[in-house]
C-alpha cells in the first residue's frame, strides 16, 4: 500500500488546499433570498394540518376534552387523543439506553408538565386545526405543581452527562480548605433557559403502506431514524428522513422529540400526509431546556495564591419522569490545578418537561459559577484575576491526571489580554469612569469545552471525468457545517471544491453521527477524510502498479494527491491526472469509504479540550444600574481552523450567547401553575443587535496531532463558557457589587445608589 498524503495544509493555494480558506456558506444565497426549503416548506399533495392542544396545568389529569365541539368544526378532519391514537410498537416511557428520553405521545390522561401535548387536531387548514384545538376546552383535575430547587428533596442521580458519575473527587477538599490562608464560600444561581431556535420543531410525515417519509429538522438523522423505526415497529430502511436545513438546534433537535412523533401518528391516523409545526409557546415544555442550577463553590488558597481546594456542588432540576441532569460540575474537572477537587450533583424533581442538552450543556452554567468564584478568590488574595488564573490553570487534567493534548491556553490568556489592553486595569473595583460618567469594569473568564468525537461514516466517489462526490448525512444548523465539510471533502480527494459534489441531510446517506457536543466537524470530517483517502489509495494502487503510468514503481516513495493529479512524492514533476488513471483502468468511478474511528490509546492517555480566554468590558449606569457590554475579546485555541470565517462566526455566536446568559435570558415559571410566564420572544429576552458589543475573536494556532488525524476540535459551544463569567466579573469590577444570580438584573445593582 503506497503512503498517501492528501494535502491538508492551511496555506492558500488556489488548488489543493480548500481547508483553511474563509469561504462563505455554500447555502448562504439560498437562505438570504428565502429560497432555502426548510422541513415545513414541503407540502405533499393532500397534506393536512395538525395542531397540538397542550396542557394548561403542570400536574394532574385531563378530565374532559370537548371532542364533539372540535369535530363539529367544518374544517376539522379528526381529533387524536389517548383514546384513538394508533398503537405503537414500543412504549414511549421505555428507556433502553441512557441516550433515549421518554416521550409524551398521548399514552394516558396524566399531565406531567405544562405544555405537554394532550390532543392533536387534524384539519384541512392551519386555521381550522387551531380553532379546533381551542374548541377542546380541556378540564383538568389539577394537583399542586412542584417547581423550583426547593420543591422536593434532592436525589443523587445515577449519572450526569448521561453516562458519567455524579460525584468525583481527587485529594481531600476539607483538609485543603482547613489549611488554606483564604477561602471563598459562595452560591450562584442560573435560571431555566429555552433553546428558542428560530425554526420551531416541525414535521411533515407521509405514510405509504409501511414506508414512512419525513421532512423534519434533525441534528442526528440516523438516531432519529432508528427511534422512529423502533416506535413504529419498522425496519429502519423503511423510514426516510430528510433534514435539508435547520433553523437552529442548539441541542433541542439532537434527539427526536414527542411532538415530531405525534405528527407521524396523526398522519397514520388519517391516512394522509400531515404537517405539524409547534407554536413558539408550545416549545416551552416538550422539546427540552437548560435546567436551573444552584451551585455552591468553596475554594481555598494558600499565601502565594495557589488553590488548595476546589469544591463544586450543583443542585439542578429535572422532570418527575426522566433523568437529564445538567452536568455543571464538569467545568471544575478541567480548568484549574488544585491538589483537592470535588464535584457533586443533586437532582430535584419538578413538574416540568425533561431538560436536555443546550449549547455548552454543563460548561455554560458551571463555568459561569466557577469563573465568578475564581474572580472572588483572586480578590481575596489581592491578586489581579488574570495573574491568579495564570498561577492556577491546569496543565494536567486534575481529576483524571491526564495531560492536556496541548498547552495553548496560556497563549489565549496572553494574546487576549494584549489585544484587550488588560494591563491598564486597576486592581480595585469601581475605579474607572467614562466621559459620560458611566462606571467601567473589566473582567476575564476562562473558556473550555471537551474535544468530543462520535461514530460516523462517509462515502467518497471519484468519477471518470475527474470530479468527486462525497456523502454523509451531516446536519447544518446554520453554522456552515456543510461548507466546512465540503472543504474537507474536496481536500480528501485532492480536488478543488468546485469539482466536488457534497451531499448531506438525508437518512439514506452514510450516518454522520450527531451534530452536537461541538464534535460534528471533527467527527464527520474525519470520516470524510478517511473516505477520500480510501479512494486515493485505490487510485494510487492502479497507477503505481501499471507500467504505462508515470507513477509506476512509486510505491515506496508514495504519491501526493493534489489538484486532480497524483504526483510522485520523490519527484513531483512526475504526475498523472485522475481521469487518465481511471480511463486506462477502464473504470467509470472509484468508491471509497471511511469512518471516524478515533485513536483510543491517545484518548486514554491525554485529556482533549479546546481552550480560550474571554475579556469583557461593561459600562454601568450609576443611577439606573443598567449594564451594557461594550467590548468582548475572545482568544480561542481549538485545533485546526477549517474555515476562519465560519469559525469566527461560531465564536461570535457563542460570545453573544454569553451576553445573553449573563444579562438577558430567564424563563420565569409561575410556581402556582407551573407554567412558563414568558414563553415568547417578546418577554423571553435575548440580545438584539443593540445589545451586542464590539466583538473580536482571535484564532490561536494550535496543531494537535492527537485528537484526530485532521487535528480538529470543536468551536460551536466554547464561546459561551468564558464569556458569562467575564461579564459578571466586569460588572463587579465596575461597581464593586458581586452578583451571584444570573441573569444580572438592574435590581441586583440597587446598592449602587446607597454607595
Ligand atoms: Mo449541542 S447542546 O451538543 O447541540
Amino acid at each position: 500500500m503506497p503512503d498517501i498524503t492528501p494535502i491538508l495544509g492551511s496555506t492558500h493555494l488556489r488548488h489543493g488546499s480548500n481547508t483553511g480558506q474563509p469561504l462563505t456558506r455554500g447555502d448562504g444565497l439560498l437562505k438570504v433570498t428565502g429560497s432555502a426549503r426548510y422541513a415545513a416548506d414541503n407540502h405533499p399533495a393532500g397534506m393536512l394540518y395538525a395542531v397540538t392542544a397542550v396542557a394548561g396545568i403542570a400536574r394532574g389529569r385531563v378530565a374532559f376534552l370537548d371532542i364533539e365541539a372540535a369535530k363539529a368544526h367544518p374544517g376539522v378532519v379528526e381529533v387524536m387523543t389517548s383514546a384513538n391514537r394508533p398503537l405503537l410498537a414500543a412504549d414511549p416511557d421505555a428507556k433502553t439506553n441512557p441516550f433515549m428520553f421518554r416521550l409524551d405521545l398521548l399514552q394516558s390522561d396524566r399531565v406531567r408538565y405544562a405544555n405537554q401535548p394532550i390532543a392533536v387536531v387534524i384539519a384541512d387548514s392551519l386555521e381550522a386545526a387551531t380553532e379546533g384545538a381551542a374548541l377542546l376546552a380541556p378540564r383538568y383535575e389539577a394537583e399542586p405543581a412542584r417547581i423550583g430547587l426547593d420543591a422536593a428533596e434532592g436525589f443523587v442521580p445515577n449519572a450526569v452527562r448521561l453516562v458519567s458519575p455524579p460525584n468525583e473527587h481527587v485529594g481531600d477538599v476539607e483538609a485543603g480548605l482547613a489549611s488554606a490562608s483564604a477561602t471563598i464560600d459562595a452560591t450562584y444561581e442560573t435560571p431555566a433557559q429555552y433553546h428558542n431556535a428560530m425554526e420551531p420543531h416541525a414535521i411533515v410525515a407521509s405514510w405509504d403502506g409501511d414506508r414512512l417519509s419525513i421532512d423534519t429538522p434533525s441534528q442526528g438523522i440516523a438516531i432519529a431514524q432508528h427511534r422512529v423505526a423502533e416506535l413504529f415497529g419498522l425496519p429502519p430502511e423503511n423510514v426516510h428522513i430528510r433534514s435539508p436545513f435547520l433553523g437552529g438546534g442548539f441541542g433541542s433537535k439532537g434527539l427526536l422529540s414527542g411532538p415530531q412523533v405525534l405528527g407521524i401518528l396523526a398522519a397514520r391516523l388519517v391516512g394522509k400526509p400531515v404537517k405539524l409545526v409547534l407554536r413558539r409557546d408550545q416549545m416551552y415544555g416538550p422539546v427540552g431546556h437548560r435546567s436551573p442550577t444552584r451551585q455552591r463553590l468553596r475554594l481555598g488558597m494558600d499565601r502565594e495564591g495557589r488553590l488548595t481546594a476546589l469544591d463544586h456542588h450543583v443542585t439542578t432540576a429535572t422532570s418527575t419522569f426522566d433523568d437529564f441532569i445538567e452536568p455543571a460540575g464538569a467545568a471544575s474537572h478541567t480548568l484549574y490545578a488544585s491538589p483537592a477537587i470535588a464535584t457533586s450533583h443533586l437532582g430535584v424533581r419538578n413538574d416540568i418537561g425533561t431538560p436536555l442538552f443546550m449549547r455548552a450543556p454543563g460548561e455554560a452554567s458551571g463555568s459561569a459559577a466557577l469563573e465568578s468564584a475564581i474572580d472572588e478568590a483572586a480578590w481575596a488574595c489581592g491578586m489581579d484575576p488574570l495573574e491568579f488564573r495564570l498561577r492556577n490553570y491546569a496543565e494536567v487534567e486534575p481529576i483524571s491526571g491526564k495531560p492536556f493534548s496541548s498547552k495553548a491556553l496560556r497563549e489565549c490568556y496572553s494574546e487576549g489580554a494584549s489585544s484587550f489592553g488588560w494591563s491598564a486595569r486597576p486592581l480595585q473595583p469601581r475605579h474607572m469612569l467614562d466621559e459620560d460618567g458611566f462606571l467601567v469594569g473589566w473582567g476575564v473568564g476562562t473558556a473550555t469545552f471537551p474535544a468530543i468525537m462520535f461514530q460516523a461514516e462517509a462515502r467518497a466517489v471519484l468519477r471518470g471525468d475527474g470530479t468527486g462526490l462525497v456523502e454523509t448525512s451531516a446536519a447544518d444548523m446554520g453554522q456552515g457545517a456543510w461548507t466546512a465539510l465540503a472543504q474537507l471533502a474536496a481536500d480528501s480527494l485532492g480536488l478543488d471544491i468546485a469539482r466536488v459534489e457534497f451531499r448531506a441531510g438525508s437518512s439514506d446517506l452514510p450516518d454522520a453521527g450527531i451534530a452536537g457536543g461541538s464534535g460534528h466537524t471533527a467527527t464527520a470530517g474525519t470520516a470524510i477524510h478517511n473516505a477520500g483517502g480510501d479512494v486515493i489509495s485505490r487510485l494510487a494502487e492502479l497507477a503505481t502498479g501499471d507500467e504505462r503510468s508515470p507513477l509506476f514503481g512509486a510505491g515506496n516513495a508514495g504519491v501526493i494527491a493534489r489538484a486532480g493529479r497524483l504526483h510522485r512524492r520523490d519527484d513531483e514533476s512526475r504526475s498523472e491526472a485522475y481521469a487518465d488513471i481511471l480511463a486506462r483502468a477502464g473504470l467509470a468511478e472509484i468508491e471509497g469509504n471511511g469512518t471516524s474511528a478515533t485513536d483510543q490509546a491517545a484518548r486514554e492517555a491525554l485529556a482533549m479540550h479546546a481552550h480560550g480566554a474571554v475579556f469583557a468590558e461593561v459600562k454601568v449606569d450609576p443611577d439606573l444600574g443598567q449594564v451594557r457590554v461594550t467590548r468582548l475579546v475572545g482568544a480561542f485555541a481549538a485545533g485546526r481552523v477549517v474555515n476562519p470565517r465560519l469559525v469566527r462566526s461560531q465564536y461570535y455566536g457563542g460570545m453573544i450567547w454569553g451576553v445573553s446568559f449573563a444579562l438577558h435570558e430567564h424563563a420565569i415559571t409561575d410556581k402556582r401553575s407551573g407554567r412558563v410566564m414568558n414563553a415568547d420572544l417578546a418577554e423571553y429576552h435575548i440580545p438584539v443587535n443593540a445589545d451586542v458589543p464590539s466583538l473580536k475573536a482571535l484564532l490561536i494556532e494550535e496543531r494537535d496531532p492527537h485528537v484526530n488525524p485532521l487535528g480538529i476540535k470543536g468551536v460551536g459551544e466554547i464561546g459561551i463558557t468564558g464569556t458569562v463569567g467575564a461579564i459578571a466579573n466586569a460588572v463587579w469590577h465596575a461597581t464593586g457589587i458581586r452578583v451571584r444570580r444570573f441573569p444580572i438584573a438592574i435590581e441586583d445593582l440597587g446598592a449602587l445608589h446607597a454607595a
